[in-house]
């Protein structure tokens, strides 16, 4: 449990967490390329540990030493081998629904389980598509549910529309598509964070994109070479503290050398719109792009988030929706069902927590409708277990008259266990 009260400054640089999708991303290319990767500013979150000890359980190499660096011993696409026991990914969907793909491409049979969350979470998504690749997959409810079982094999290649805008459906194909015979092209609804497209192209792999379809070859017995992989700061993570930047009296601060691919940085945009004060400077970055972000204290405005744009802030939404408390007007956020089926329900913990605060948000179908601005009371709620429900809450917390108590706030250390040290940092 966390108590928090109304924070009279913010200010200060902060260098945040790497970031989580590309975190798992290099520990999962550089365990089948063949050598020794050497990754950068790793997440060392709950969710790439799961990463992690499950490769090291079909027997990778993962030394993670003092200072914080990752060395990969990458055995090759078909080096892995079968785990003794299940491989358990606890709360991380990133793992379940990639590690598919991967393992779609072994000869050998895996069961993946996950806690209570994570074992409620939608899986079709990418046992379809994997299943018609030649991928043998089961599960609960059609390979809906794990724990799954999965045992791989000789693939085929796929043209595949999904109906849904998901990196991690994408992901998971391009990872099958590296062990089929010919071309795999996946084509997306809008177009969703493209880090495995720029990892893999960073490891010596042909990714094709054109439009919203992206294509990738099957390698055969060619092998993928290992890298040395600078992980940028998480912008999701970020966000927190951009946000309340944003919305809180007396701020300025810098966060460095922070993710702003364009197909994550969605929240950035949609500030700027409403008119916060964010500059972006020194900007760098190769494969991914970063920069240092500035932001300072701002009267905000109400905005439109539209469907489309959905996919660059997906994780965003709960500050975003703060935001809106905050800002003058009537802010729609549209095109929100995919909430529904993140680490809990966030349609449902994000209006019960805002509200709790005292915010006028209503849903109606896919959209939240926000009128603001409302001061904010202190106010006792929960996380719902779900690390970004328990962060926004805190931040919430930092606005707000009065004191705030959210509960069951260890779910924070999957993806952000710095969280609450860097906004003591920033408030003292
Ligand atoms: C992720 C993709 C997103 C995001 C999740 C991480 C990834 O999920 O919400 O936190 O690393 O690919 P979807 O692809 O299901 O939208």
């Amino acid at each position: 449990m966390i108590n928090i009260e109304k924070i009279p400054v913010l200010r200060g640089d902060i260098a945040v967490s790497g970031d989580k999708s590309i975190s798992h991303r290099a520990v999962m290319i550089s365990s089948i390329a063949k050598g020794e990767s050497l990754l950068r500013n790793i997440l060392d979150g709950e969710d790439c540990r799961v990463t992690i000890d499950a490769f090291r359980r079909m027997g990778i190499s993962v030394d993670v030493q003092a200072d914080g660096n990752v060395i990969v011993k990458g055995k090759g696409l078909r080096g892995l081998k079968r785990s003794e026991g299940s491989l358990y990914l606890g709360n991380s969907g990133t793992s379940m629904r990639l590690l598919l793909g991967i393992l779609s491409g072994q000869d050998f049979k895996s069961v993946l389980t996950g806690d209570p969350s994570l074992s409620k979470r939608p899986m079709k998504r990418v046992t379809h598509p994997l299943m018609l690749m030649g991928s043998s997959i089961e599960g609960a409810d059609n390979a809906n549910f794990a724990p799954l079982t999965i045992c791989g094999g000789q693939l085929k290649s796929l043209s595949y529309k999904s109906p849904i805008a998901s990196a991690q459906v994408k992901s998971s194909i391009m990872f099958a598509g590296l062990y089929a015979d010919g071309k795999t092209m996946i084509t997306e609804p809008y177009k969703s964070r493209d880090h495995t497209e720029r990892m893999l192209s960073l490891f010596g792999v042909d990714v094709s994109e054109e439009g919203l379809s992206v294509s990738i070859e099957g390698l055969g017995h060619k092998e993928l070479g290992p890298r040395e992989i600078d992980i940028p700061a998480d912008i999701s993570s970020a966000a927190f503290f951009i946000t309340l930047a944003a919305i809180a009296k007396d701020a300025e601060i810098k966060i460095k050398r922070c993710g702003i691919n364009p197909t994550r940085a969605g929240i950035i945009n949609v500030l700027m719109d409403m008119g916060a004060d964010i500059e972006m400077v020194n900007k760098s970055g190769d494969s991914e792009p970063i920069a240092d972000i500035i932001v300072k204290s701002s009267d905000l405005e109400a905005t439109r988030v539209l469907k489309e744009q959905i996919p660059s802030l997906i994780d965003e939404i709960p500050m975003i929706a703060l935001c809106a408390t905050q800002a003058e007007g009537t802010t729609f956020i549209e095109g929100i069902g995919e909430l529904r089926v993140k680490e809990t329900d966030r349609v449902h913990s994000i209006m019960t927590n805002l509200k709790a605060f005292g915010a006028d948000i209503v849903v109606e179908e896919d959209t939240f409708i926000i009128k603001g601005p409302k001061r904010l009371q202190g106010a006792s709620v929960d996380s719902f277990y779900d690390h970004r429900t328990a962060m926004m809450s805190i931040i919430a917390g930092c606005i707000a008259e009065d004191k705030t108590r959210v509960s069951d706030t260890d779910c924070i250390a999957t993806s952000f266990p710095d969280f609450m040290n860097i906004l003591k940092a920033l408030t003292k």
